[in-house]
């Protein structure tokens, strides 16, 4: 049976304070939710997962990185490493995301590498994939995210791919406002859940995990969350207000 997910990506916002207030009040808000099967979890900056992590001891709500390097130690200025990520128990790391496939000229090799390592050292991705506008308009959106898929996480062997959770975020939808349309949405996962099915089987297809990501709110939730194929979203603006961030997890727990 796979995971229904509700993950929020701070990027790079919040101070200290107000940091320590959003993982309170988003810990607090879930506790008296009854989650089942879903998860909810919010990656933070690396200076706060610390703190995030200490907030939601024993809590429902877990914590994961936004990055984490291709290499495993080394002469790398400014970096951190899986095994960093999880001497501090970290279980979850984003990779892949277009914002850093953009501005850090991320590639396809090196995701995965990091996908391979992140694996190494039991961390579970939340491994971004999506077209640019340019591609949509142009019919290759599958192409490009099936080319994004092998070049990545369909390298992992089927046992620690089956530990990784896709999250299909179409790069024109992110943080634009313009969200996927949930017939968009379902049709781009459900043809990620029949790539993964010839990649691997059925049966791990049936069991993957399929984020949307790209503009979702409490207003467009519960009608992406309400098709087969999309098992939850990845959110980005909307993580960042409790009340939100609250009311979308309501949205993925109702649909
Ligand atoms: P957004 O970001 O919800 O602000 O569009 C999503 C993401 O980048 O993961």
């Amino acid at each position: 049976m796979r995971k229904k997910i509700v993950a929020g990506n701070w990027k790079m916002n919040k101070t200290f304070e107000e940091a320590e207030d959003l993982v309170y009040e988003i810990a607090d808000g879930i506790e008296s939710m009854s989650l089942d099967d879903t998860e909810i979890i919010v990656c933070p900056p690396y200076v706060f997962l610390e703190l995030t992590s200490d907030a939601v001891n024993d809590k429902k709500l877990k914590i994961g990185a936004q990055n984490v390097h291709h290499e495993r130690s080394g002469s790398y200025t400014g970096e951190v490493s899986a095994a960093m990520l999880q001497s501090m128990d970290i279980k979850y790391v984003i990779v892949g995301h277009s914002e850093r496939r953009k501005y850090f000229h991320e590639s396809g090799e090196m995701l995965f590498q990091k996908v391979r390592i992140a694996r190494e050292h039991e961390l579970t991705p939340i491994f971004c994939c999506g077209e640019q506008l340019e591609d949509r308009k142009s019919g290759k959106h599958f192409d490009v995210v099936k080319a994004q898929l092998e070049e990545t996480v369909f390298r992992l062997d089927e046992e620690h791919f089956a530990r990784v959770i896709i999250a299909y975020e179409p790069v024109w939808a992110i943080g634009t406002g313009e969200t996927a349309s949930p017939e968009q949405a379902q049709e781009m996962h459900a043809c990620i859940r029949d790539l993964i099915g010839k990649a691997y089987t059925d049966q791990t297809a049936a069991d993957t995990t399929i984020l949307y990501g790209g503009s979702c709110n409490p207003g467009n939730a519960a009608s992406l969350f309400n098709n087969p194929d999309v098992d939850g979203g990845l959110i980005g603006g909307a993580s960042l207000k409790s009340a939100d961030f609250l009311e979308i997890i309501k949205h993925r727990l109702n649909t």
